[in-house]
């Protein structure tokens, strides 16, 4: 429940809650493949792997399928916004072809291990749906559906979205996509690779790898994981020996939902770059209702006023789709990489055995379960026709990424170079209101303190624990932020997401 709102968090955490917590290790371990992160790359490459014989560990942080994963939109669609022409234009038509490809042999290969698993996972087969209500935006518009269709997929230019209760200028429409509920999908895919022999392990975060033969991991509780080969898949890499993180750019982004009349709910799914993204699916509910699901306003983590956010959120959903009952908000993050293509494979050049998959860019579904069998094969000894478009070491960023690695590492310094310089109007201990938080000055040091709603004050470092940039707090979901690379507290310090695997430091104010 939030508690702001007193309205319900994730409608995929409600309806598929977790059950009782698998234990850490008790004690060192030896395992074929060690895979860093339960969410659905991660356990994805986990359940390939296990098929193919190997004996694997899954290593999370948390709990499995409750982080990013838990909190998607939940759409399989290998049509990802305007992806397609920019491909075109970066990697060539045979590069939009092989990722066209490669995420709908995702989406069917998801399919047919629902079927195979016997699991109820709410799966509906939609049509996925690029519009505008912009007429100067119908050019992109036309071009996706032309590099689309270039790249093999069932797309076509459409000026009308009968569907939706309000006009459209055009849109992109491709058919035969899917929309599911993630949680019951990726727990019964977990029960699975029990039964094959995998290891679950929550409550376990890996704080260090060394790479060789064999790799050794150390999770924070002092327990050696020795494995032959090691797949990060934390969503952001905790280890990152290519510096991703020069690539990568944090999003987050709000979900509404509300229930609404089965005769009034869209069936297909629909997505709109305008107005920082607005994205709409609906999904089975109850009592003649259907859960709309309303995403978008996505911001820099510890950038933006997120409960104003929410209030533009909800407020458009509400007066686009009247008769909506708001039940549910959360959000969500994910991370963009500078060319529009997810990271999977090898972690660096030199690597041999030790893999990552980063940067879905909002779309892990499809994403995360390519990645798995891209991984799979890969650690298999095989290469999919698409490992070379998606392979991390495939370009030298500055070339080929130009304008928006740039603008990355610019925004980047200013958050690391710019937030240490003295602020014009350090808020005093004595303005931060209860719920909220602010970095202040406390003896020439920066802290980041937090107000409770008894009105006590707490207060850590300021300094994010990943690379150093300050963090800022936001009070819609009550955590501390870094704008940098993602990374995200609670009021006391411990990590909610990484990349960071320390906590923020506690610190001491003085007495009042
Ligand atoms: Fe990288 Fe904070 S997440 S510096």
């Amino acid at each position: 429940m939030d508690a702001i709102t007193g309205i319900q968090g994730s409608y995929w955490l409600e309806t598929a809650p977790p059950g009782a917590p698998a234990p850490p290790p008790a004690g060192d371990l030896t395992v074929d493949v060690a895979v860093i992160g339960g969410g659905i790359a991660g356990l994805s490459t986990a359940w390939e792997l296990v098929r193919q014989g190997r004996e694997v560990a899954v290593l999370e942080a948390d709990r499995i399928a409750a982080g990013v994963t838990g909190r998607t939109t939940a759409k399989l669609t290998a049509l990802h916004t305007l992806v397609y022409d920019r491909l075109r234009r970066t990697r060539g038509p045979e590069g939009a072809r092989l990722y066209a490809r490669s995420q709908a042999e995702a989406i069917r290969h998801a399919s047919e291990i629902a079927g195979e698993l016997g699991v109820d996972c709410e799966w509906e087969e939609a049509a996925a749906c690029t519009y505008a209500e912009d007429p100067d935006r119908l050019g992109e518009l036309r071009a996706e559906a032309d590099a689309a269709r270039e790249a093999g997929l069932p797309a076509e230019f459409v000026t009308e979205l009968p569907e939706l209760p309000f006009e459209v200028a055009g849109a992109v429409r491709v058919s035969g996509q899917a929309q599911f509920h993630p949680r019951k999908y990726l727990l019964a895919l977990t029960d699975d690779l029990r039964r094959r022999g995998g290891t679950v392990y929550e409550g376990t975060r890996v704080v260090a790898l060394t790479e060789g033969e064999p790799c050794v991991l150390r999770t924070e509780a002092g327990v050696s994981v020795r494995a032959g080969e090691v797949v990060i898949a934390t969503h952001y890499p905790v280890f990152d020996r290519a510096l991703l993180f020069t690539r990568l750019s944090p999003r987050r982004e709000l979900v509404v939902a509300g229930t609404i009349d089965e005769d009034r709910a869209p069936r297909d799914m629909y997505i709109t770059p305008e107005q920082a993204t607005r994205s709409v699916r609906s999904a089975p509910y109850r009592d003649g209702k259907r859960l709309l699901i309303v995403t978008g306003e996505h911001f820099t983590p510890g950038t933006a006023d997120v409960e104003e956010r929410f209030d533009r959120l909800s407020g458009w959903a509400g007066e686009r789709f009247p008769g909506l009952t708001f039940t549910h908000r959360w959000a969500t993050q994910d991370n963009d990489s500078t060319d529009s293509v997810p990271l999977v494979g090898r972690l660096h050049h030199g690597s041999r055995h030790t893999y990552v998959a980063t940067g879905f860019g909002g779309w892990g579904l499809s994403g995360g379960i390519m990645a798995g069998r891209l991984l799979g094969d890969l650690v298999g000894g095989r290469e999919a026709d698409w490992s070379g478009l998606y392979d991390p070491r495939r370009l030298a960023p500055v070339v080929r990424e130009g304008k928006s690695f740039l603008k990355h590492q610019a925004q980047v310094a200013r958050h690391f170079v710019g937030d240490r310089l003295p602020s014009m109007t350090p808020p005093a201990l004595a303005d931060i209101p209860p719920g909220h938080g602010a970095v202040v000055r406390v003896g020439g040091q920066r802290r980041a303190v937090h107000r409770d709603e008894n009105g006590s004050l707490h207060a850590v470092s300021a300094r994010c624990t990943h690379l150093g940039c300050v963090v800022a707090f936001n009070n819609a979901e009550q955590a501390w932020e870094c704008p940098c690379h993602g990374s995200r507290f609670a009021p006391d310090g411990h990590i909610l997401q990484g990349p960071a695997v320390r906590p923020l430091e506690r610190r001491e104010l003085p007495e009042a």
